[in-house]
């Protein structure tokens, strides 16, 4: 599985994101990671599809979209006229899952689940086929800057065990408090996708941040 390293712009200034987007585009990441949150599934809030249709055209990296909302169904494809590569969304909704993750797949992009950290990893089984990736939150989803959760490298292991003993080659992303100490601990648990916001956003040069992280990352 190819490590790939997806930063998250929720650590930086949103009033600065023309020159965020094209920091990370000229970096060595391949995806840019952004949050959707609508107050409801989760205690902040933060952009709609507007906002990810403007960034846009400031790159061609994939966007790899977080939706930590409630009616994905009524939205999905506002987010994907807005030009997301990848929709993940959230197991714990009360909705038809199955049916969602269709609409993304018969649209040609990518889809995931992802599961907050009290949820059971075993409750995204039945969706493996309709997947591209799962994201194992090592935070309680709402807010960058918290602190990683260790316990939650278990459900890493578990579904890369679910993906093998499927023969699937499930892309394992983890989300939160990621970084070049956290996220090795979860390549060698079995992610491949590793989203780091804050991290980045603390170190002098994005850029360069960005890619000595996604170095380190390789290296694992
Ligand atoms: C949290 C978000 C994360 C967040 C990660 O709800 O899903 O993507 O941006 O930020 P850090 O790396 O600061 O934990
Ligand atoms: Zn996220």
């Amino acid at each position: 599985m190819s490590i790939i390293l997806a930063p998250s712009i929720l650590g930086g200034p949103f009033s600065n994101m023309e020159k965020i987007i094209k920091d990370f585009d000229q970096s060595d990441a391949n995806y840019i990671h952004l949050d959707v949150m609508d107050g409801d599934f989760v205690p902040n809030l933060t952009f709609g599809p507007k906002f990810i249709s403007d960034i846009r055209k400031y790159t061609n990296k994939t966007f790899d979209v977080h939706l930590m909302i409630n009616r994905v169904d009524k939205f999905l494809q506002d987010y994907i006229d807005a030009g997301s590569d990848i929709i993940t969304f959230h197991i714990e909704i009360d909705e038809d899952i199955e049916r969602n993750l269709q609409y993304i797949k018969s649209k040609g992009l990518k889809s995931g689940l992802a599961i907050k950290p009290n949820t059971d990893w075993n409750t995204i089984t039945p969706f493996i086929d309709l997947i591209d990736q799962a994201l194992v939150m090592t935070v309680e989803p709402g807010f960058g800057g918290q602190s990683f959760m260790n316990n939650q490298l278990l459900k890493v292991k578990e579904i890369k065990k679910l993906s093998q003993d499927n023969n699937l080659a499930l892309d394992i992303g983890v989300d939160g408090g990621v970084d070049n100490i956290t996220g090795p601990l979860c390549i060698n648990a079995g992610a491949n996708i590793l989203i780091a916001g804050s991290y980045l956003f603390k170190q002098e040069n994005l850029i360069d941040a960005t890619n000595e992280l996604n170095k380190n990352f390789h290296n694992v």
